[in-house]
């Protein structure tokens, strides 16, 4: 009967609707999964559309994970008997930071605003030490808050911290001051160098960082904070392979030639990787082994953890194997550079590339006079 049913017209279009039905489902789940997922937020951020999303879900967790730690804090502070206020997490499980309408009235919350002003539109807000395209927020991505890219909520709590990048211990300000000296290519800006410390500039990105780090424990390393580690491969990097990672996922928003792409307004839609315009020689970003980290978990947009460790190394090594501006520290000659500050990286820096050595820089100007 059954095998019968099956060859009836009547059978058929009873199948075809069905089918028609489980595919619409399919398309709806996706769709829904889509219009909530941050790939939807970031392809319209990327296309330059306003769309009014609804608070992706779980932000009602999060918010009431931080109002339980704000009450159980203001009760703590009167009476230590009392239970200690817990870190809040997200339904993913990570540290949930501020959202902006926890920004106070007042002084302060001013300061957080020209903070993040600043932190998303360095060229715009920090003009005069900005050197490059570049702004805070390419690399430390969704205005500091984005695991794995080396949020401001897991770094704040972390300092003062010994470094040997300069061998002494750091302040907060002085780690920002060392982004705007080689990420931001302050030496080539109308000011010619970082911000000083003590600048309005660094109060008004602390203040940022301080209230976007309310409720993480002092001197603790959150997870999620900084670029995770990738472990090294048994191929090793070649920029060769790299080229066709880059062209297969990457050229489409950085372009072809790395110089991303620059509205007629000035407004930066997507980063140079390399060039004038991108982080010079001495950026962390420009040791393959960082890159790699920072590609891996974040790249492409918001696709982050879609490449293969391989690739993400390989792709690494690619967009580090191009000319950008010089090393500021450099005095002497490349190779001397080399052996002081680039001798135990994974950089090309003071190497040979397609027959050609590497790591001399190039400016705007060197560029324009080509
Ligand atoms: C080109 C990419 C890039 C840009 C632009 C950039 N940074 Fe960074 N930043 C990094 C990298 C990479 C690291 C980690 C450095 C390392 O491993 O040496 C880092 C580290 C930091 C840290 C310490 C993070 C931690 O977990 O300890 C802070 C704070 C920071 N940057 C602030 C800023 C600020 C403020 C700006 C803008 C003025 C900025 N960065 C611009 C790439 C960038
Ligand atoms: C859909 C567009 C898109 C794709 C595809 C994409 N990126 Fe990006 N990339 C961006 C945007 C936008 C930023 C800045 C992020 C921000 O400001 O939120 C960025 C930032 C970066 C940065 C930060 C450093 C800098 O110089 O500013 C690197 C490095 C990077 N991308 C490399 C890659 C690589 C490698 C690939 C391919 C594996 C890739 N990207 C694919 C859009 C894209």
């Amino acid at each position: 009967m059954s095998a019968n049913f099956k060859n009836t017209g009547f059978g058929s279009a009873l199948r075809r609707f069905g089918m028609a039905g489980a595919i619409g489902l399919v398309l709806f789940v996706i769709g829904v999964t889509l219009f909530y997922s941050d790939s939807f937020q970031r392809l319209a951020a990327a296309v330059g559309t306003d769309v009014d999303l609804p608070d992706a879900p779980g932000a009602e967790v999060a918010q009431a994970n931080r109002a339980a730690m704000h009450a159980a804090s203001a009760a703590w502070a009167k009476d230590v008997q009392v239970a200690a206020p817990h870190i809040p997490v997200g339904i993913d499980g990570f540290f949930a930071p501020p959202t902006d309408d926890e920004i106070p009235d007042g002084p302060f919350g001013e300061a957080v605003l020209r903070g993040r002003d600043i932190f998303n539109n360095t060229p715009k807000f920090a003009a005069q030490y900005s050197g490059n395209s570049q702004s805070c927020v390419n690399c430390h991505l969704d205005a500091g808050r984005k695991v794995f890219s080396a949020p401001l909520w897991g770094a704040y709590p972390k300092y003062p911290m010994y470094r040997g990048k300069n061998k002494k211990v750091n302040t907060f300000q002085d780690r920002m001051h060392g982004c705007f000296t080689y990420s931001m290519n302050a030496p080539a800006s109308p000011a010619g160098g970082p911000p000083p410390l003590g600048d309005q500039v660094y109060l008004d990105l602390e203040a940022y960082a301080f209230w976007l780090a309310d409720g993480t424990p002092a001197g603790q390393t959150l997870p999620g904070a900084g670029y995770p580690k990738v472990a090294k491969t048994e191929l090793g990097y070649d920029y060769e392979r790299g080229a066709k990672v880059y062209a297969a996922n990457c050229a489409l928003c950085h372009s072809a030639d790395g110089q991303g792409h620059i509205e007629a307004a000035g407004n930066v839609r997507f980063p140079p990787l390399w060039g004038p315009e991108a982080y010079n020689w001495g950026a962390g970003m420009a040791r393959i082994d960082t890159a790699t980290s920072f590609i891996k978990y974040n790249m492409p947009l918001s696709q982050g953890q879609t490449l293969t460790d391989q690739e993400a190394w390989d792709v690494a090594s690619y967009i580090n194997s191009f000319e950008r501006p010089a090393d500021p520290r450099q005095v002497g000659t490349l190779e001397d550079a080399r052996q002081t500050f680039h001798k135990d990286e994974q950089s090309y820096y003071g190497k040979e590339v397609r027959g050609k050595i590497i790591g001399h820089g190039v400016s705007r100007t060197t560029v324009a006079a080509e």
